[in-house]
């Protein structure tokens, strides 16, 4: 008994020794290439953090939730559930995240581990290769502190199990020894939080889902909220603007704080070089022109998406397959960063069928469009 207590301990030591280089290169794991076009530009208006955009946002990232702007119902709910469990010493419950790239999942996992006063462990789904990544990570974990898992839908099911007892009792089972002599061994972990992040709430399961007793889903910023959240970074930034020329960047932002933070900088850019710096709506419209982004925040791939199952599919049911196929993009980069938002605009519906273009899109084109299934309420 004796002696397999001194394994586990010695075991949960490799253990955490492991983490620290696990918990170091997991950090890093913010880009992605679905972020990018196929001929490696990437996409201005991708909710998905670029190199350069990672190397600014650690400045502009709010670190209070006081300083987190918009998602009040979710800011609201978190605010109690903070403030009950720190009264009571106790870990924050379990909390899942989701939403489209860019709406401020990482940022607000952070700011619930600062306002905890606990440490935070950051790793990501794909980056978790092995069991002993993650119960390396887990046996880490002091009490209280915080592990932030992102892209949660991409883990693999063997990991996952070990997130169940992880999650609900704080215990993990290390393995120790190997072959026919290696024996189970259950260890203790201390009170934790896991906060999970995922752009497809779909393709979380039942059995880990159950087990976050907090779960939110986060919305695309309204125009208001935006212009706050651009007048701030610029603030933060010392770029000096209108309130309409800042107006005119969240507008066509879409929705997205990450899309309002790099398209003020690229602004900033042009406003430096064509107008000595000062933003108004005018360099703003100019600007956001130059870069290629339309009045609704659309930029070249969203229109050749609509216009391809405008023009090629006579508006539609088409699958998503065949939409990559014609658009030469991955279908998770369609399902993920594009559709969201050309729904939330109304200009695209998904189906059982596959996807349509709405009247709404038409219009967006000045088209005329067709009449569909002639006959049907006549
Ligand atoms: N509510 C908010 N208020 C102010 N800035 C925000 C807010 N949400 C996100 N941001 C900004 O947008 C950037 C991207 O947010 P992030 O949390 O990394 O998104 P996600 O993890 O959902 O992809 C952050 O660096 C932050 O500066
Ligand atoms: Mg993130």
């Amino acid at each position: 008994m004796i002696k397999s207590e001194r394994d586990g301990a010695a075991a949960a030591a490799a253990a955490r020794e492991r983490a620290a280089t696990s918990a170091a290169s997991a950090s890093g794991g913010e880009n992605h290439v679905a972020g990018k076009m196929r001929d490696g530009r990437e996409r201005i208006i991708s909710g998905k953090a670029f190199d350069e955009d990672a190397r600014v946002e650690a400045s502009i990232r709010p670190k209070q939730l006081s300083d987190y702007i918009g998602q009040n119902r979710v800011k609201e709910n978190l605010q109690i559930a903070v403030e009950a469990a720190r009264s009571r010493g106790e870990a924050l419950d379990h909390v899942l995240l989701y939403g489209p790239p860019g709406l401020g999942k990482t940022t607000l996992a952070q700011i619930l581990a600062n306002e905890m006063g606990s440490a935070i462990k950051v790793s990501s789904g794909p980056l978790l290769e092995k069991k002993g990544d993650l119960t390396a990570v887990l046996t880490s974990l002091e009490a209280q502190d915080f592990f932030f898992l992102d892209e949660i839908h991409r883990l693999q099911p063997s990991l996952e199990e070990i997130l169940y007892p992880a999650m609900e009792d704080f215990r993990v089972d290390l393995i120790i020894g190997q072959g026919p002599g290696a024996r189970v061994h259950p260890y203790q972990l201390n009170p934790f939080t896991l906060i999970g992040a995922t752009t497809r709430a779909g393709l979380i399961m039942a059995p880990l889902r159950s087990r976050f007793g907090i779960v939110h889903r986060l919305e695309f910023y309204s125009p208001e909220d935006l212009l706050l959240i651009v007048q701030r970074s610029a603030r933060i930034l010392g770029i000096t603007m209108d309130e309409s020329g800042a107006a005119e960047i969240a507008r066509r932002s879409r929705g997205t704080p990450r899309v309002a933070n790099r398209l003020l900088r690229r602004v900033r850019d042009f406003a430096e070089v064509r107008a000595n710096g000062h933003i108004d709506i005018g360099v703003a419209r100019d600007a956001l022109a130059m870069l290629g982004v339309d009045d609704h925040g659309l930029d070249e791939v969203d229109r050749n998406l609509l216009l391809t199952i405008i023009q090629k599919y006579s508006g539609g049911p088409v699958g998503l397959s065949t939409i990559a196929a014609s658009l030469s993009e991955e279908e998770d980069a369609i399902e993920e960063i594009y559709e969201p938002y050309l729904m939330q605009l109304g200009l695209l519906d998904r189906t059982q069928r596959g996807r349509v273009a709405t009247a709404l899109a038409y219009k967006h084109f000045g088209l005329d469009e067709p009449r569909r299934q002639p006959g049907l309420f006549s």
